[in-house]
């Protein structure tokens, strides 16, 4: 037999069209799980000669081919040819190449559909870990600058209207928590894919004895798939990969839209450092935003690609189909996406200052003390419906009046109320209402401490 043929070229004649090439490859996508597919192919090896299927020797020599071209690939001097179609094609053919006859052993018990399959779970394991790494980096810097910020009040916003005075440092811990669920959310996406797919073939498995527990040993799986149809077809850990991508890249794009306001003029609540921000080929005064706006808008990069995978998904018979192929380039999108906006994401965070003065010289407006005052009023037993009345109509008096709540007497309020009393004042401007928030969780400057505290033991002992 001429076996400068890929093996099914005996079946179909005449070797594929160029247009065939071109399009059923996915070596230009998937040559970079090389390193998974290697590490795939030894320990498949390992265990043929383990059971008596291929030879020691011949293990050894198989092993030792795949090494050599793994470091090849490394260097970059490896020539891919899109005709070998995709990496697992282009590591055998190569192997083929270089060992001999040992390297025809090397597919035995095994299809293209099991080891990619394996390769992808492989490489999403160890993007799970570099992202849960960048995510506590980033709650770092975020901790680190609530401890800064602890002290300065600031309004925060329902509706992006005025609402309650808080603690900066609780604003910025909101965040903190945010990326903590993603961190146990991905911890999860790996924990439900840890099993070996490797001696489902491709798709029933194989007449061969071949000891699954050693391959998936080897590359450290929980424990081997139940079912060779399902193990050959399932994506599900890739959507939910790409979906825990997209909540971070929810986070992060609240987080830029936040900031993006803040650092406005109107607002100009945060400086962030000039290496962090932008300027204009045309209006020299400009000072822009556009990490904040470009993490913003990957965004949309990211859900496309949750998009995409479901889809792929959708109504797909059973077994391995073809389409699955499409799944690697949105993966990688929605991975390496998330991953340079959590490293920009940081480098913000670090190198951005709340500005104290600023945002203090316009806390008076906007009454964000009035629900503190209907609290006090229900301290001195006014039912809360009434007093959210009180205060509605005393902040009413205010606005035609041109003061704040605590520029009236004690006069005005009894105009409304008999029930307030002088220690009101102790209640009312922002900041004696920060002091006075008590429930567990708050926005108060207690409770905040509280919790930086909380989180820089957690991350210290994580790190
Ligand atoms: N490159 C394919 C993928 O990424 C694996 C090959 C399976 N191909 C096949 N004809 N069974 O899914």
């Amino acid at each position: 037999m001429a076996d400068d043929k890929k093996s099914w070229e005996h079946r179909l004649k005449g070797g594929p069209a160029d247009v065939t090439v071109d399009f059923v490859e996915s070596l230009s996508v998937d040559k970079r799980l090389y390193k998974y597919d290697i590490a795939g192919s030894i320990a498949h090896a390992r265990m043929l000669s383990e059971v008596g299927l291929i030879k020691e020797q011949e293990f050894t020599q198989i092993k030792e081919g795949l090494l050599a071209i793994g470091d090849k690939m490394e260097q970059g001097q490896f020539v891919f040819d899109k005709r070998t179609e995709d990496i697992h094609m282009a590591i055998e053919a190569a192997l083929v190449e270089q060992i001999g006859e040992a390297g025809k052993k090397l597919h035995t018990g095994r299809s293209r559909n099991d080891q990619i399959a394996t390769d992808i779970r492989l490489w999403i394991r160890d993007q799970i870990e570099l992202l849960q790494r960048l995510l506590r980096q980033l709650q770092q810097a975020f901790v680190e600058l609530a401890d800064k910020s602890s002290q300065i009040v600031m309004p925060a916003y329902t509706h992006l209207q005025r609402a309650q005075p808080i603690s900066a440092g609780a604003y910025l811990l909101s965040f903190v928590e945010q990326f903590e669920r993603d961190y146990k959310r991905l911890g999860n996406c790996a924990d439900l894919m840890n099993v070996s797919p490797l001696g489902s073939g491709a798709l029933a498995g194989s007449t061969l004895k071949l000891e699954r527990k050693s391959t998936a040993e080897q590359l450290g799986f929980a424990d081997i798939t139940a079912n060779s149809i399902d193990a050959v077809s399932d994506r599900d850990f890739a959507a939910e990969f790409i979906f825990d991508c997209s909540l971070i890249a929810a986070h992060l794009s609240r987080l830029a839209e936040d900031w993006i306001i803040y650092s406005t003029n109107e607002f100009a609540f945060v400086k962030i450092a000039d290496q962090y921000c932008t300027s204009s080929s045309m209006m020299p005064q400009k000072r822009n935003p556009d990490l904040l706006e470009l993490i913003r808008g990957k965004t949309g990069s990211v859900y496309g690609a949750l998009v995409g995978m479901l889809t792929i998904l959708k109504a797909q018979p059973s077994g391995y189909n073809r389409d699955l192929q499409e799944d690697k380039f949105h993966i990688f999108t929605a991975s390496d996406t998330v991953e340079k906006s959590l490293v920009v994401a940081r480098e913000i965070i670090k190198h951005t200052e709340f500005d104290a003065d600023r945002i203090s010289s316009g806390l008076d407006a906007g009454f964000l003390d009035a629900t503190a005052l209907a609290e006090y009023l229900v301290g001195r037993g006014v039912a809360f419906r009434q007093a959210h009345g009180i205060v509605g109509q005393l902040v009413d008096y205010c606005e035609q009046q041109s003061k704040r709540l605590a520029e009236l007497d004690v006069g005005d309020f009894h105009k409304f109320s008999p029930d307030i009393g002088s220690d009101v004042y102790e209640w009312l401007g922002a900041k004696a209402v920060v002091n006075r928030y008590t429930t567990e969780g708050s926005a108060g400057i207690e409770q905040t401490a509280i919790q930086i505290e909380k989180w820089k033991k957690r991350l210290a002992d994580k790190t």
